[in-house]
């Protein structure tokens, strides 16, 4: 499926789950692959990303099981990995390159990662900086800033580490090499990123301390097999969620999303905006927090303004947040959000050229974006700059626009969220 004509929708009505969480998916096949004895995953996330992880584990000799309804892993221990006979391409997925780089740091081989065109055009100096500091030796293309970047791996020594971005993959990266070395390895994050690895640590036997923005793990660390149910993905959830909260007459209910709090940032803009928006049945599934969230459409957004510390907790939802920018009274501002323009594209231009396009005025800068809303979206052919998060950004904002929109290479949905427009086409349908 290459482009989609989409046209105007009288309300979102309906119930759906969630899909799986992304960022849990490749997290539950890093450290089940890294575990000794077996490990089962439920609610995988079947999708392009996830399988970029899977498709590494077993280039690096794990004998990794699709039942179509677990995904099963015989792990031979964090040392148990070896060296892959070819490059490792891990596609569109910047999180298998930077969590794979930590753990490819500690093992004693040489590995060469690389990805498609957008991910090689993405900053790895990030992860490359504090792993070479561990001892790792790691070369990469254009100065060691870019993929392909070739590692060999070393016997690390751990590092107290304060990170100049707040970043979760890089956080992560460090981590996992954090087992492979001799003491105890701190991070310090500038502000709080999603905290899914120090969640599932745990939970393979690893011993992590975290204090506020501090975290400490113990090296030498040997990791046991475990049983992880994925929560779904609010990422994903947060597309309908505001498609829901900007059309009156819309009443939705997801079920069984993760509202792990360094990830619901947009719910929290969202209720400040004025949107209604219920969380009902929390519970704890593998060490996160899951519930159903309900959101009716119909009440009046006020713009809003959104600061440096704010972004990690919203950072993904960054797009679909500026569709329900244009749509408030007044003026939002986003700043401080410069990691936005190194993302799968260049999310602050492409959402300001393409929104701009349908009729939005919204001011471009550096580290962000101002929008005035109130302004009547219209359609016309829109470019996805083959980002799975532009694509579906710009179908809900097709949900709210006169005329049609066409958007260009819609495929790129695959990489997170299969199935977006058929779950777009349910809930719309009058
Ligand atoms: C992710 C962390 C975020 C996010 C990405 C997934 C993760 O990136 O944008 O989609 O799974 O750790 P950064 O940590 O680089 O901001």
């Amino acid at each position: 499926m290459d482009s989609i004509e989409l046209s105007k929708a009288k309300f979102f009505k309906g119930e759906f789950s969630s899909p799986p969480d992304k960022s849990i998916s490749h997290r539950a096949v890093i450290l089940s692959s890294l575990a000794k004895g077996k490990s089962i995953i439920k609610n995988f996330l079947r999708a392009e990303d996830p399988f970029s992880t899977i498709t590494a584990f077993r280039a690096l000799g794990v004998e990794i099981k699709d039942t179509g309804d677990e995904i099963i892993i015989d792990g031979r221990g964090i040392k148990g990995i070896r060296e892959p006979d070819s490059i490792i391409d891990c596609g569109n997925s910047g999180t298998t390159m930077r969590l794979l780089s930590g753990v490819l740091s500690g093992n004693p081989f040489l590995s060469v990662l690389t990805g498609d065109e957008s991910l090689r055009q993405r900053p790895m100096q990030r992860v490359i900086i504090p792993l070479i500091q561990m001892g790792a030796e790691i070369m990469a293309r254009a100065n060691d800033r870019y993929p392909p970047i070739a590692i060999r791996g070393k016997r690390l020594k751990p590092i107290q580490y304060t990170m100049p971005v707040a970043s979760a993959q890089v956080k992560s990266a460090i981590l996992l090499a954090g087992l492979y070395a001799a003491g105890i390895t701190e991070v310090i994050e500038p502000f709080q990123s999603r905290d899914h690895t120090e969640r599932i640590l745990p939970a393979f036997g690893a011993e992590i301390k975290v204090e506020d923005l501090h975290i400490t793990i113990k090296g030498d660390a040997e990791l046991h097999g475990s049983e992880i149910t994925v929560p779904g993905d609010f990422s994903s959830a947060a597309f309908f969620i505001v498609g829901a909260s900007l059309i009156k007459d819309s009443e939705i209910i997801v079920r069984e999303v993760g509202i792990n709090p360094t990830r619901t940032g947009l719910l929290r803009v969202l209720q400040e905006m004025g949107a209604e928006i219920k969380i009902s049945n929390s519970r704890i599934v593998s060490g996160e927090p899951v519930a159903d969230i309900y959101c009716k459409g119909g009440r009046e957004l006020r713009a809003i303004q959104i600061k440096k510390e704010k972004i990690p907790m919203l950072i993904d939802e960054f797009p679909v947040l500026c569709v329900a920018a244009t749509q408030a009274t007044g003026t939002t501002t986003i700043r401080g959000a410069e990691e936005l323009r190194v993302k799968e594209s260049d999310r602050i231009k492409a959402v300001a050229t393409e929104l701009r396009k349908m009729g939005a005025d919204i001011e471009e800068y550096e580290d962000g974006l101002a929008i005035t809303g109130g302004k009547r979206l219209t359609g016309t052919a829109i470019e996805s700059y083959n980002d799975h998060r532009i694509a579906m950004a710009m179908a809900i904002a097709a949900m709210i626009a006169e005329e049609k929109t066409i958007i260009n290479d819609v495929s790129s949905v695959n990489i997170s969220f299969p199935g977006f427009f058929e779950i777009l086409k349910k809930l719309t349908k009058n």
